[in-house]
C-alpha cells in the first residue's frame, strides 16, 4: 500500500496502562477503579481482570525492542495516576514515578517520541471514595497529579493528552453504567462530564507551568460521525441529539463555545459550572486527539435513555469483532470537522484499529488479513483529508499489543502484536509486519 502524507508525519501505536501493565500491587500502587469494577460479579467478560496482562510494567525492555522493531516514531502510553499518588492527593509515590522516568529515558535512547496520557480511565480508588468524578475535588486532584507528572518528566516529554475520552468515564462510567465505577445516574454523568473537562483544563495549566520544555499538549476524544437512519423528522432530530451527546458536548466547550444548549435541555440537567470553568476548559491546546473506531447511524428512541436515540445496525456492512461497522471514510469527514468547523491546526489521530478473532496458525504465526484491510482502508482516509488540506500530523495504531479490552475483558485483540496471556509470548501478527514495512516505505519516500 502507498499512502501519500506528509515527510514529517508521525507513525505511532497506543497503549493504556490498566490495558497492559498489569502488576497491580507493585512498587506502591494501590487500587484504581478499575482494580474495583473487575471485582464486581458479571462486570466484565468471563471475570477477566487487568491483574495481570501483558505484564508491560515488568517486560517493557522486551515491548521496547518489538517497537524499535517495528520502526515507530512514537508511542502512545498512559501513566497510572494510582503508581505516582497511590491514594489521589498528596504523598507521592517515587517508585511509581521512577518506573515512567526509567521508561521515557529507554524511550528518547531508543529515539521514539512518548506521548504521555495522563488520564485513561484509572482513578485511583481513594478518590472514588471521596465522590470521584462527580466530585469538583477530584478535578482538582487531578491537576495536583498532573503537576507532578509534568515537573518529573516534561524535561523529555514534549507530547501529552490530558483526557482520553472524556465521553468512556463519564457517560459509559456514570450513565450506563458498563465502566467503572459502573454508576448509571444520569446527573451524576452530566457532573462527571464537566469535572473531567475542567480536569483537562486544569491540566493544560498545569503541564504548561510545571514541565521543563514546551509543551504539545491536546484532549483526545473518541468521535463518531452521526446519520439519521431515515429521512423522519423523528430520527433526524435523533441524530443531531447523538451528535450532541457524542461530538458537540466535549468540542464545543473545549473550543471555546460552552455546553451545546440543546443537549442541556435533552439531560434536563445543568452542568455544574463555576466562576470561569469555561475558560479553563477553553484553554488553548496545541493539537485535537482523534481517536476513530465507527460512524452511528441511530433513530429515534423516545423511551430509551439520553440522549432518546440509539444506534441501528447497517445492512451488508462489515463489522469487527467488537460488532462495530468497518467505515473509513468516517475517519476523514471527522478530519475535515475537526480542522473546518472547529479550526484545529494540529490533528493526530491518536487510535485507531480493529479486534477481529485473530487465528495462531500452526507455524505461530497471526495472518490478519482483515485487520491490514481495516488499517488500509482507514490510512487512505487519513491520507486523503491530508491531500485535501487538513492538518494530520501522525496516527497511532491501536493497539500496540493485545490487551485488556474493559469489559469485554481478554477476548478482543486489538493488537499489532500477540499476547498469549499465559505464557506472555509475543508474536507480531502479519498486520504488526504490513504496519512497519509502511513506515520504512514512507521513510523511504520522504
Ligand atoms: O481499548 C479502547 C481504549 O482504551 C480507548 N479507545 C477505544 C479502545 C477500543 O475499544
Amino acid at each position: 500500500m502507498k499512502v501519500s502524507l506528509p515527510a514529517d508525519f508521525l507513525w505511532g501505536a497506543a497503549t493504556a496502562a490498566y490495558q497492559v501493565e498489569g502488576a497491580v500491587d507493585v512498587d506502591g500502587r494501590l487500587p484504581s477503579i478499575w482494580d474495583d469494577f473487575c471485582r464486581v460479579p458479571g462486570a466484565i467478560d468471563n471475570g477477566d481482570t487487568g491483574d495481570v496482562v501483558c505484564d508491560h510494567y515488568r517486560r517493557w525492555p522486551e515491548d521496547l525492542a518489538i517497537m524499535k522493531q517495528l520502526g515507530l516514531d512514537a508511542y502512545r502510553f498512559s501513566i497510572a495516576w494510582p503508581r505516582v499518588i497511590p491514594t489521589g492527593r498528596g504523598e507521592v509515590n517515587p517508585r511509581g514515578l521512577d518506573h515512567y522516568d526509567r521508561f521515557v529515558d529507554a524511550l528518547c535512547e531508543a529515539g521514539i517520541r512518548p506521548f504521555v496520557t495522563l488520564y485513561h480511565w484509572d482513578l485511583p480508588s481513594a478518590l472514588q471514595t471521596t465522590g470521584g468524578w462527580p466530585e469538583r475535588d477530584t478535578a482538582h486532584a487531578y491537576a495536583e497529579y498532573a503537576a507532578v507528572v509534568a515537573a518529573r518528566l516534561g524535561d523529555r516529554v514534549r507530547d501529552w493528552s490530558t483526557i482520553n475520552e472524556p465521553l468512556c468515564a463519564a457517560w459509559l462510567g456514570h450513565l450506563e453504567g458498563r465502566f467503572a465505577p459502573g454508576v448509571k445516574d444520569l446527573t451524576q454523568a452530566v457532573r462527571a462530564s464537566h469535572h473531567l473537562l475542567l480536569a483537562h483544563g486544569l491540566g493544560v495549566q498545569a503541564i504548561r507551568a510545571h514541565a521543563a520544555r514546551p509543551a504539545n499538549i491536546g484532549l483526545v476524544c473518541n468521535l463518531s460521525g452521526i446519520e439519521a437512519a431515515s429521512d423522519r423528522d423523528e430520527d433526524i432530530a435523533a441524530a443531531k441529539r447523538m451528535d450532541g451527546h457524542v461530538n458537540r458536548w466535549w468540542l464545543d466547550p473545549a473550543n471555546g463555545r460552552g455546553y451545546p444548549a440543546d443537549m442541556v435541555e435533552v439531560y434536563g440537567v445543568e452542568p455544574p459550572v463555576l466562576g470561569d470553568d469555561l475558560d479553563v476548559i477553553a484553554a488553548p491546546t496545541d493539537y485535537h486527539g482523534l481517536n476513530y473506531y465507527f460512524r452511528q447511524i441511530v433513530e429515534d428512541d423516545p423511551t430509551g435513555p439520553a440522549p432518546f436515540a440509539r444506534q441501528v445496525p447497517v445492512e451488508g456492512a462489515g463489522t469487527t469483532a467488537m460488532g462495530w461497522e468497518i467505515h473509513g471514510p468516517g475517519l476523514a469527514d471527522l478530519i475535515h470537522r475537526l480542522h473546518d468547523d472547529y479550526g484545529a491546526q494540529a490533528i493526530y489521530i491518536t487510535e485507531n484499529g480493529a479486534a477481529f478473532d485473530d487465528k495462531v496458525a500452526e507455524d505461530g504465526s497471526v495472518q490478519d488479513h482483515d485487520r491490514i484491510a481495516f488499517f488500509e482502508e482507514h490510512l487512505a482516509a487519513v491520507a486523503s483529508a491530508a491531500e485535501a488540506g487538513a492538518p494530520v500530523k501522525g496516527y497511532f495504531a491501536w493497539s500496540l499489543l493485545d490487551n485488556f479490552e474493559w469489559d469485554n475483558g481478554l477476548d478482543k485483540r486489538f493488537g499489532l502484536v500477540r499476547v498469549d496471556f499465559e505464557t506472555q509470548l509475543r508474536t507480531v501478527k502479519a498486520s504488526g509486519h504490513f504496519y512497519s514495512q509502511l513506515i520504512a516505505e514512507h521513510r523511504t519516500r520522504s
